[in-house]
């Protein structure tokens, strides 16, 4: 079943964007679900039928790094296979609207957004296409090749991880803080396809809201796209729900950058 374009909402977030504002857009595993990449919070817990403590955290990778790489491998295999959407689209083109006035934090690892085109992207929870060696620390951008289950650094031999954040890990230096400080500056934050539990990355929302509280510019924007209401949803400006692979090139039309 199609269901209609939520249009009075649309208009409504898209007459904010009149005189060219800053732009910071979050964006989560919905934002790719159109592409063919499944979402995380399914209702049994389980994620693609591994227990999360066994694939995505440090303990799990000491106990069985193969199975840890088999699962990686696996979700590489799978994007290998699939493409941008026309969200990714509509986001990349924003940015080309925009320029350095607009910044993309995104919580995926898939890498999406760089092939549609999306320059100005931090990935908060790292890249599926980057590994990092336990030895050398090398970070290297792996792209999709296929490797082995226990695959090995190129440059000194040792073993290597996905360069992804974990469950318990920190977020890579530098990553959030650059996401933090344009939150402190930005007219619009844009929230796509999160259930925005996980901090920090959920936490950008609430800078947003909250910086004038703590003598901050006042509060900006925020515009949430996503299929269904969240938890963040009675804390946002306009709400536009509906497969954003349909809402935001909708909006970039409203906006004139379509
Ligand atoms: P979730 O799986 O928690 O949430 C996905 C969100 O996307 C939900 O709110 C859905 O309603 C929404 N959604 C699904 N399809 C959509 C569509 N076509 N258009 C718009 N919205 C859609 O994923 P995240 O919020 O990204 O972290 O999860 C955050 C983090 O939790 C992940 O980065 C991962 C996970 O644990 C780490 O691995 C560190």
């Amino acid at each position: 079943m199609t269901r209609p374009m939520p249009d009075a909402e649309l208009r409504r977030a898209a007459d904010y964007f009149k005189g060219s504002p800053r732009v910071l857009v979050l964006t989560g595993a919905g934002v790719s679900a159109e592409s063919g990449v499944p979402t995380f919070r399914a209702s049994d817990g389980l994620w693609e039928g591994h227990r999360i403590e066994d694939v995505a955290t440090p303990d799990g990778f000491a106990r069985d790094p193969a199975l840890v790489w088999q699962f990686y491998n696996a979700r590489r295999a799978n994007v290998a296979l699939v493409s941008p959407n026309p969200g990714h689209v509509a986001l990349a083109r924003l940015e080309a609207e925009l320029g350095d006035r607009f910044l993309l934090a995104t919580q995926n690892v898939d890498g999406l957004h760089l092939d549609a085109g999306s320059k100005r992207v931090l990935e908060l929870h790292g890249s599926l296409r980057r590994t990092r060696c336990l030895s050398c620390k090398v970070v290297a951008d792996r792209g999709l090749e296929v490797l082995a289950n226990r695959p090995i650094c190129p440059a000194c031999g040792g073993f290597l991880r996905p360069d992804i954040v974990w469950f318990h890990e920190m977020l890579p230096p530098g990553v959030m803080e650059a996401a933090q400080k344009f939150a402190l500056q930005c007219d619009i934050l844009i929230v796509v396809g999160t259930s925005a539990v996980v901090y920090p990355a959920a936490g950008l929302i609430d800078i947003v809201r909250d910086r004038g509280d703590y003598g901050g510019r006042p509060a900006g924007t925020i515009l949430e796209f996503n299929l269904e209401p969240t938890a963040v949803s009675d804390l946002v400006d306009v709400g536009v729900f509906g497969p954003s692979g349909q809402t935001l090139p909708r909006l970039l039309e409203l906006i004139g950058g379509g």
